[in-house]
């Protein structure tokens, strides 16, 4: 079976951008793909956190990944901090990884540039990344359009390490991202990716009454002014890609027809939306809340998880020892 890897940083609940851009796909990956699926907190303390609330985050992160369905008979679900060979390989490869490349992040250039002082874990964030995907040997990463560039630094990785230690047959495979067609979704605010830091999200485990508040404000075409003004879909930023996300085709087609012709106010075609959102977010919040109330049943799904990731790194990092000849006292 080919063998998938995705992580996600624990910063709480999911939003309907991870939901759509990642881990919806990363549920039905799960079948028919050996899957990896990891709680990145290693790469979460590279912004500002306290113990406590990484550590809630990252319960509650796992309870949002179960509940939207992945399942640990078919996945492995783990916390990166659980699976030690992950900084172990970091390391290794922050040795092979020109600092070029790394500096030329779109992510480390936003990131950096929004700090006074810079430390070194924002720039070597990539390559703790390329660590977690090859230690599994992984070819297939399924994630949001955002983590494009940190993968093509994944098989810079790759190529480097291949090169020095596995001349004549590649060790590490070239991992290459799986897009979904919504590997975009826009923040309520119509501009940005809807990004926690930014707080323009929809939380996935919010209530009906929840969402209503945050859709009915959000921007749409800024041609419908009044109700009886034609619009493009195209052109409403927000609700026409959650419609095309959530509702049924035909109602898709419906919603087309309704804003061109005028037919429908963006209230109206709200409302639409949110029914057929809470169809599909309701059972999600539903299980949630089971599984907030089973924390010890959560922390041993974990457990069990990194138990299962660490066989195959342990076996990894054997490999890299020994081909890199560190394993002399072994
Ligand atoms: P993060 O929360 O940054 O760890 O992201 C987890 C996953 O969700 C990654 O695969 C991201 O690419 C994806 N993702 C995050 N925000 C969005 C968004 N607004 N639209 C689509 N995918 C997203
Ligand atoms: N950088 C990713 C994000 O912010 C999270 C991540 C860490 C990841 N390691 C990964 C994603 C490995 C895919 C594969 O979304």
């Amino acid at each position: 079976m080919p063998r998938i890897f995705s992580g996600i940083q624990p910063s709480g609940e999911l939003h309907v951008g991870n939901y759509l851009g990642a881990v919806k796909n990363w549920v039905a990956l799960q079948h028919g793909h050996e899957s990896f699926f990891c709680i990145v907190n290693y790469h979460a303390i590279t912004i500002a956190f306290t113990p406590d609330e990484l550590r809630r985050r990252t319960r509650d992160m796992a309870v949002s990944l179960l509940a939207s369905g992945l399942d640990p008979a078919k996945a492995v679900v783990f916390v990166q901090s659980d699976v030690p060979e992950h900084t172990e390989l970091g390391w290794i490869f922050n040795t092979i990884t020109p600092l070029g490349e790394l500096e030329r992040q779109v992510q480390f250039k936003e990131k950096s540039a929004r700090q006074e002082q810079v430390m070194a874990g924002i720039l070597n964030y990539p390559v703790l990344q390329a660590a977690d995907i090859l230690l599994y040997l992984a070819d297939t990463v399924p994630v949001g359009e955002d983590q494009v560039q940190h993968l093509e630094l994944s098989r810079v990785v790759a190529r480097n390490w291949n090169a020095r230690f596995s001349p004549d047959a590649p060790y590490f495979p070239e991992p290459q991202p799986k897009l979904t067609p919504t590997r975009r979704i826009a923040g309520l605010d119509g501009q940005a990716k809807m990004s926690k830091s930014i707080g323009n999200t929809i939380g996935l485990l919010e209530t009906p009454e929840q969402v209503w508040d945050k859709l009915r404000p959000a921007v749409t075409d800024p041609a419908r002014q009044r109700k009886t003004d034609a619009g493009e879909p195209e052109k409403c930023p927000v609700i026409y890609p959650l419609h095309k996300a959530f509702s049924p085709v035909p109602v898709v087609t419906e919603v087309e027809a309704k804003c061109r012709g005028a037919g429908w106010g963006c209230m109206d075609c709200k409302k639409v939306l949110h029914t057929h959102m809470m169809e599909e977010l309701t059972p999600i919040r539903t299980r949630a809340a089971e599984l907030h109330a089973r924390p010890k049943d959560v922390d041993e799904l974990l457990h069990d998880g990194a138990r299962r990731a660490r066989l195959v790194a342990r076996e990894t990092m054997d490999t890299v020892r020994a081909r890199m000849g560190l394993d002399a006292s072994q």
